[in-house]
């Protein structure tokens, strides 16, 4: 599975990208309007730490307005993906920009239905929110399995992406119904490698190795 930060923060991406296990980043006009920089040098500067995928969002609602937006982002670096939002407009604007051999990222999708019609306007990634579908009370897991069980049904490649991740257990159910990237907020990545058992037994082993006098190095 590939984990995306969710984040339009250069500085917090470079010190993630750090681990080496960052496969690459999402980011949205709120999360652009909340990193206080300007949306060109933000991504170029996340360009520059992340290889993998950058997602950059359009802010267009008409589809040839959507196009040069994302023609204009793509221009930023190799790894950009052009995002869309999951409208009519959106739809033909990804059919457009993937036959042009661009990477489109169909986003703000909360029904299979959606999904379906972004497979099949050749999107790279769909973005299902799960968080915000089970803040108004929906099963945003639910909506996962759904789409894995209809896009392996026809054999679609475009990728899910778990957006809108509010904790990790989040991301380890993603990971179970076969979502094939997870996105998450900058602190939920660090909340992945936490356990206490881990920090206890560490402490354990550490102090009777103490006891030994001896070392490694
Ligand atoms: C990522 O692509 C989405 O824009 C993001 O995960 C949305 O998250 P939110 O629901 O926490 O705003």
């Amino acid at each position: 599975m590939k984990l995306f930060i969710d984040s339009a923060d250069p500085k917090e991406i470079a010190s993630l990208a750090a681990t080496g296990l960052v496969d690459g980043v999402t980011t949205n006009p709120s999360l652009a309007a909340k990193s206080g920089q300007s949306l060109f040098d933000a991504l170029a500067a996340i360009c520059d730490v992340v290889k993998g995928s950058v997602s950059a969002e359009v802010t267009a609602t008409e589809t040839e307005r959507m196009i040069a937006e994302g023609k204009k982002l793509a221009r930023i670096a190799d790894n950009i993906t052009i995002k869309v939002p999951l409208t009519w407009d959106g739809l033909r604007a990804c059919k457009s920009l993937s036959g042009d051999g661009h990477k489109v990222n169909v986003t703000l999708c909360f029904s299979p239905n959606q999904a379906l019609l972004a497979a099949k306007a050749g999107a790279t990634f769909i973005s299902p929110f799960i968080g915000r579908l089970d803040d108004a009370g929906h099963d945003g897991m639910a909506l996962i399995r759904e789409i894995r069980h209809i896009y392996d049904n026809y054999g679609y490649k475009t990728e899910i992406l778990a957006a809108s991740i509010r904790h990790a257990t989040h991301v380890r159910d993603a990971a179970l119904v076969g979502a094939d990237v997870a996105t998450m907020p900058p602190a939920i990545f660090r909340a992945l490698v936490s356990h206490p058992l881990t920090d206890k037994g560490l402490a354990a082993f550490l102090e009777d190795w103490k006891k030994t006098g001896q070392t490694i190095l």
